[in-house]
């Protein structure tokens, strides 16, 4: 025991002559009273620190384990049925209170955040430019459309939207009667959020179909052939679709180009990737514009 305190002594000691060579020349005493409570609880802490390391060494030292054993040992090391310390308990109840803390109230709700920062630039942002355009002229639409579209869509639609020789679909028309005949032979549920029942196939077969094929692919012009019924009841007579029953075949109406910009496309052209939210409704407007404005 004895020669542990005079441990403890020289420990404090040494401790002390440390700090003292580190960092004693700021503690010129009276000079700053901020500068004498650090030391003051510098001289604290090494002085608890070693009573404390004191207290537990003599303890691991000395101690005996009391209480009942167990009935269970293992070569002859047992094992106390002792109940948990109260002081351990309530730490791990505490960490849980803590952890929740942390989660919904604390640091990751409340803090600063990059993302978060960037979000609310973009939104703000998205926001004045609708807001600039929200009455913009036909002319300004059809301008911003070529603009989004010679970026956006012309790497694989060609800057003059014809489709570089079948990579993609030629947007100067609505549809090819190869794409019409796939459609009705093996119908197609591309646009699951605008029509999520789908196309269901065998709709038409033979004949009739090359002849309905023929026709929607010529624009719906004169008379239709007589199966189109068919597909009326779904497109409409015209062609030009219903709200969740079937998209427009007709033309590149606002509301077909948001829907093609929503989900994407894959046929027997290709892979047409879906831009959802990456264009604002305003510019996926001017696309729809731009493409009317160049049609055939
Ligand atoms: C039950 C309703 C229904 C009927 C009947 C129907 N269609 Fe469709 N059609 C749809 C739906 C829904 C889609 C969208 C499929 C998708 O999500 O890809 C579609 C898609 C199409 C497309 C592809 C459009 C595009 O943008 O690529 C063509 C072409 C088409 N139909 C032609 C026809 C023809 C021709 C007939 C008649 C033989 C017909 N449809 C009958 C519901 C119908
Ligand atoms: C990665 C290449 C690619 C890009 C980029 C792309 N497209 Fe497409 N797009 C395709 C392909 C391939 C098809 C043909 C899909 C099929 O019918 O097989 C297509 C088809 C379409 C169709 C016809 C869909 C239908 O229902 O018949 C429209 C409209 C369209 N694209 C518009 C756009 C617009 C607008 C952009 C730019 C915002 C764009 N695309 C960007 C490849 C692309």
């Amino acid at each position: 025991m004895k020669s542990m305190v005079i441990g403890g002594i020289i420990l404090i000691i040494a401790l002390m002559t440390g700090t003292y060579f580190m960092a004693g020349d700021s503690f010129a005493l009276g000079e700053d009273y901020i500068n004498d409570l650090t030391m003051l609880g510098a001289v604290a802490i090494i002085g608890i620190t070693v009573f404390v390391a004191l207290k537990y060494v003599n303890q691991i030292k000395n101690d005996k384990a009391t209480g009942e054993l167990k009935e269970e040992n293992w070569d002859g090391i047992g094992e106390y049925g002792n109940n948990i310390p109260t002081g351990w308990a309530l730490m791990f109840i505490g960490t849980i209170v803590w952890m929740m803390w942390y989660f919904f109230i604390g640091y990751p709700t409340n803090q600063f955040s990059q993302i978060g920062q960037y979000n609310e630039e973009t939104n703000e942002y998205q926001a004045k430019f609708e807001s600039k355009w929200n009455n913009i002229s036909q002319e300004d639409l059809v301008g911003m459309g070529q603009s989004v579209f010679l970026v956006q869509c012309a790497p694989c639609h060609g800057i003059d939207a014809e489709g570089i020789d079948g990579k993609a679909q030629d947007l100067t028309k609505r549809i090819s009667k190869e794409s019409v005949l796939d459609v009705i032979n093996n119908g197609a549920n591309n646009f699951k959020t605008d029509f999520p029942g789908g196309m269901p196939a065998g709709m038409a077969s033979g004949k009739d179909a090359e002849e309905i094929a023929e026709y929607v692919a010529g624009g719906l012009k004169g008379t239709a052939p007589a199966m189109w019924a068919a597909c009326s009841s779904c497109h409409g007579e015209n062609g030009e679709g219903m709200d969740y029953v079937a998209p427009n075949i007709k033309n590149y109406s606002d509301k077909l180009v948001a829907t093609v910009l929503k989900d994407g496309k894959k046929s027997i052209i290709g892979s047409m990737p879906s831009f959802d939210g990456r264009l604002s409704e305003t510019q996926v407007k001017a696309v729809a514009n731009y493409l009317r404005s160049i049609g055939e």
